[in-house]
């Protein structure tokens, strides 16, 4: 709304390009109180997904994974958090896709969480593991029939010769599994993030926000930083 109120008088005869540097929004927050946060960043993570999600915010739990090929070629893509412990950050995906290409070879990844009505964004960076087989049968087993079947169906990130195809895929395992449960397939399943750095930023006036950075030490322990906005 605030958008259309800064640029109502400007947008006739003028394509989004050339307005689109009048994007403009004022970031108004209480702001972080160093005494407030949590010694562990996932702690403090908690507190602030835990926000999100009670303030109603579509989709609180999906987030940017960003990976990137051994010689520095990134990429990314947006997948949901299943999970979050003292170990990191769970996301499930296929093993087959690029995004598991690119963390088999570097494992090395970073998470962003963008809830933007709360002006927040966290962002995250570690290495990646596969969780245990037998937590991604758990985690398999509690998903919807239809997805179950499309995680056989669909071999993620390959190319495929039409939208038909695929859903001629997804008849035949309807059939293969007909009154059966539909196990996991093997080239299905979890990583786990461990964090290494967790940073909290929350927009304020005047673009002078706040960011603290967690950093994990050798000891185990975190250290918080604030960083210039
Ligand atoms: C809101 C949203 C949630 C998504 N969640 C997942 C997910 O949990 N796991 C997943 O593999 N892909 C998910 N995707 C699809 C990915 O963004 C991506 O298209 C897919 O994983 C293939 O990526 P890759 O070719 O880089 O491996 C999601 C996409 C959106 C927009």
């Amino acid at each position: 709304m605030n958008f259309f109120k800064s640029i109502s008088g400007q947008i006739q005869g003028k394509s989004l390009r050339q307005l689109v540097a009048n994007f403009r929004n004022e970031y108004i927050s209480n702001g972080i109180a160093e005494s407030d946060l949590k010694e562990n960043p996932i702690d403090q993570f908690e507190v602030w997904f835990n926000e999100a999600v009670s303030n109603k915010l579509r989709e609180p739990n999906a987030m940017h994974l960003a990976t990137a090929t051994p010689d520095g070629k990134p990429s990314g893509r947006v997948v949901l958090l299943k999970g979050f412990d003292e170990r990191g950050f769970i996301f499930y995906t296929n093993y087959s896709s690029r995004k598991s290409h690119e963390l088999e070879a570097n494992n090395y990844a970073s998470l962003t969480f963008l809830w933007l009505e709360l002006y927040k964004q966290v962002r995250i960076e570690g290495i990646v593991h596969r969780i245990p087989p037998i937590e991604a049968n758990h985690y398999f087993s509690s998903r919807p029939r239809g997805s179950q079947i499309s995680a056989w169906a669909s071999m993620q990130s390959q190319p495929v010769n039409s939208r038909h195809e695929l859903e001629l895929r997804m008849e035949d395992i309807e059939k293969e599994f007909s009154g059966k449960p539909v196990p996991r397939p093997e080239n299905w399943g979890g990583y786990c993030l461990a964090p290494t750095k967790v940073e909290f930023w929350l927009g304020r006036s005047n673009r002078l926000h706040d960011r603290i950075l967690y950093e994990l030490q050798a000891d185990n322990t975190w250290t918080k930083q604030r960083l210039s906005p």
